[in-house]
């Protein structure tokens, strides 16, 4: 735990490797400079790419010096003097290239938004990249009423905030997933469809008018299922063009910071007024963040997997996961 606002416990790896390399430490903390503010952070997000780079399989920044912080997404409370939209007490959600697994964290207000009251702090803390990489998608889309959308991966992460938000703007939504989450999605509105073998023609079975756009999240057949099921080439968007949004998102860059906390501010406002709800199906203590990502390295997780700097017990909370398994 940090003692004091002059240090801070944060997670950080010296090597390239899995999350057996991640370590939590205190470190100290730098007072915050003029535009920037201390937050105490509540809750903060962990996604594929953290480890994607952190193992080098993604090679952009492979050559930033060691130790490296880890993660981009977070919510917290500011708790230093702060300034006329961010003072102190403000809660709020933000994002930064890397380190945002961390007790506290001096950021640039650029980084940041209001947290809006209905949006609960795990929520707010899983909420940066998934939610913008959503919205960056289905606006580049152009998805809208009139449109049948297949997700895929449509439990996970990002799928899940991209079928909720297909369908708030009008789309009819198709999402693939194995049988365990069919019960899940329909919950939210979505069509599940199971992926494997025959997925094309049970996506026709259930779109007899046909699919006018193709996100494909998971990456292994989807241009060739898009191609089968007569989606225009400019309305599929592959896990490579995900990664390249990703990208874009985590480069901190002034226009790319603008550009992420806007897309930020608008899944925020979506997520306050229920137009998605974001499931969290895992929620560990900070300390346990190796867990975290080996969890999610699985590609079973509902929702999103979300660390907490002050959870009440020391207990993985592993909610509305395995529920449907334990009966089985
Ligand atoms: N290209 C890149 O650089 C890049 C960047 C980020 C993410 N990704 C990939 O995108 C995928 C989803 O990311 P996310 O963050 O949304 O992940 P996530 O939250 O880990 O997604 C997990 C979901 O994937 C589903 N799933 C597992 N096997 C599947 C399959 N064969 N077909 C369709 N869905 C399947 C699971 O559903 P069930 O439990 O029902 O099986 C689960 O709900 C991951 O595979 C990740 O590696 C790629």
């Amino acid at each position: 735990m940090a003692k004091t606002h002059d240090q801070t416990l944060v997670v950080e790896y010296d090597e390239a490797g899995d999350e057996s390399v991640l370590q939590a430490r205190v470190r100290p903390l730098a007072p915050p400079g003029p535009g920037e503010v201390l937050v105490q952070v509540v809750a903060a997000g962990i996604n594929h790419i953290d480890g994607f780079i952190r193992s080098g399989r993604e090679a952009t920044w492979a050559d930033e010096p060691f130790p490296r912080g880890s993660g981009s997404d977070f919510a917290g409370i500011v708790v230093s003097v702060g300034d006329k939209a961010f003072p102190s007490g403000t809660e709020v959600i933000g994002h930064v290239r890397a380190g945002a697994q961390a007790e506290y964290l001096v950021v640039p207000t650029t980084h940041l938004v209001r947290k809006p009251k209905d949006v609960t702090w795990e929520i707010a803390g899983g909420l940066y990249l998934a939610g913008a990489t959503a919205l960056a998608t289905l606006d580049e889309l152009r998805v809208g009423a009139g449109d049948t959308v297949v997700v895929s991966a449509a439990a996970g992460g990002v799928g899940s905030i991209e079928a909720q938000l297909a369908r708030h703007a009008g789309a009819r939504v198709i999402g693939t997933c194995g049988d365990r989450n069919f019960d899940y999605l329909r919950q939210v509105g979505i069509k599940p469809v199971r992926y494997g073998e025959g997925i094309a023609d049970r996506i026709r079975e259930v779109a007899p008018d046909g699919v006018t756009c193709f996100i494909d999240n998971f990456g292994q057949d989807g241009r060739e299922l898009a191609a089968e099921l007569g989606v225009p080439q400019a309305r599929y968007r592959s896990s490579d063009d995900r990664r390249l949004t990703e990208l874009a998102l985590l480069q901190d860059d002034p226009d790319s910071v603008a550009r992420g906390t806007d897309l930020l501010a608008r899944v925020a406002e979506l997520a306050g007024r229920r137009a998605f709800t974001l499931l969290i199906s895992g929620f560990y203590p900070l300390a346990d963040v190796a867990y975290a990502y080996d969890d999610l390295r699985r590609l079973h997780s509902r929702g999103k997997i979300v660390l907490g700097t002050r959870p009440v017990t020391t207990y993985w909370t592993l909610k509305a996961r395995d529920v449907q398994e334990a009966g089985a």
